[in-house]
């Protein structure tokens, strides 16, 4: 079991499998990132990521998901949903959705559980101008392919102000008739993406603006959720707000993270990581770096984030940029 002093298990592995994407979304993937991917030997290759992922689940890990950059575009992303599909977890991924369509059969062989798609507008034109290519009626596509597989879907959309504040609404529209599940990201920093704290919108700002136009009610959130859920009685899908800036949910906290290059944080926002790629290729067991990097886990957001997110200036922050650490 892994434990961190504040006595919280993790039992949740995000695994990035590469920090390349094929999209350029500027929160995630701000241009200085795209200029320097990794190496191709630096990154875990698909046996390595076998190895590590079971000394995880030895440690008692019951779940992986899959992000990158964007995961699907890794050449061998199906033989490691494979290798991966073959461990006693449930297995999910994040994606663009760009690529759905070539890796449907794989997820369903692999009995993927939960498909993420990250979709910030509804609208093609804007769609292209945050995501840098055209690539709407691909995702949406693909989005309702996941559903008619049966895939439980959840659509991440990041807030940010003067972007796509104004499509709240049409989201939320989606889950009358679409078993969809909605959630809206408040826009976080990561280095090179230029945050600023006046383009959040808060939790309480997103929920103001949706109960201005619907009803909506409290569901039960299960837990170590990252998200707040809710629905309009009758609808068929959900809503939910990841709330990480103005209502952080670190206190039961049970996620750990594995970057493309084999490094573990122990926290979205942790300034250090702990080097289980170099610890294996050297041939040293990597388990007591993993228990060592797990009991260094700070109690709140990497011990980065002590202020109201108002008042933070995101320079400040020590991390990767989105891209090279996973979501
Ligand atoms: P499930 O709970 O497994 O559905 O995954 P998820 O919602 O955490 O995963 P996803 O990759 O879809 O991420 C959605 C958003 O949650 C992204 O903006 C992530 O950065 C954010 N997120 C994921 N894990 C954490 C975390 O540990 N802390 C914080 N603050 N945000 C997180
Ligand atoms: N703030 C909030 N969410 C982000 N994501 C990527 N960058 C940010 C950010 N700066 C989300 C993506 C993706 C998930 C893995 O992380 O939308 O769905």
């Amino acid at each position: 079991m892994l434990k961190d002093s504040f006595n919280r298990i993790h039992d949740y592995l995000r695994i990035s499998l590469t920090d390349k994407c094929n999209l350029h979304c500027s929160y995630c993937n701000p241009v200085t990132a795209a200029l320097k991917h990794l190496p191709h030997a630096q990154l875990m290759t698909a046996p390595e990521i076998e190895t590590i992922a079971s000394t995880f689940v030895k440690l008692g890990v019951k779940k992986i998901r899959l992000t990158g950059g964007e995961p699907l575009v890794r050449k061998d992303a199906a033989e490691i949903i494979r290798r991966l599909s073959e461990f006693p977890v449930e297995l999910a991924i994040t994606t663009n959705g760009v690529f759905v369509h070539q890796f449907i059969d794989t997820f369903k062989q692999a009995s993927l559980q939960s498909v993420n798609v990250s979709l910030d507008s509804l609208n093609k034109e804007k769609c292209a101008t945050v995501a840098g290519r055209n690539v709407f009626d691909r995702v949406w596509k693909n989005t309702c392919l996941l559903l008619d597989n049966g895939f439980h879907v959840k659509v991440n959309m990041v807030v940010m102000k003067g972007v796509n504040t104004d499509e709240i609404l049409d989201f939320v529209e989606l889950t009358r008739d679409l078993p969809l599940h909605i959630r809206f990201i408040e826009f976080m920093p990561f280095t090179g993406n230029r945050w600023d704290s006046r383009q959040v919108i808060s939790y309480k700002e997103i929920l103001q603006i949706i109960s201005e136009e619907y009803d909506f009610i409290k569901l039960k959130d299960e837990l170590h959720d990252t998200s707040k859920k809710f629905m309009v009685p009758g609808f068929k899908g959900t809503f939910a707000v990841i709330s990480t800036m103005s209502l952080p949910f670190c206190g039961d906290c049970n996620r750990l993270r594995l970057t493309a290059d084999g490094k573990m944080k122990n926290c979205l926002f942790s300034k250090s990581e702990s080097d289980l790629l170099g610890a294996l290729r050297r041939g040293e067991d990597i388990e007591p770096v993993i228990r060592k990097c797990v009991w260094d886990k700070k109690e709140v957001q990497g011990g980065q984030i002590l202020t109201a997110y108002k008042k933070l200036d995101g320079m400040e922050l020590k991390n990767r940029s989105m891209i090279h650490i996973g979501g």
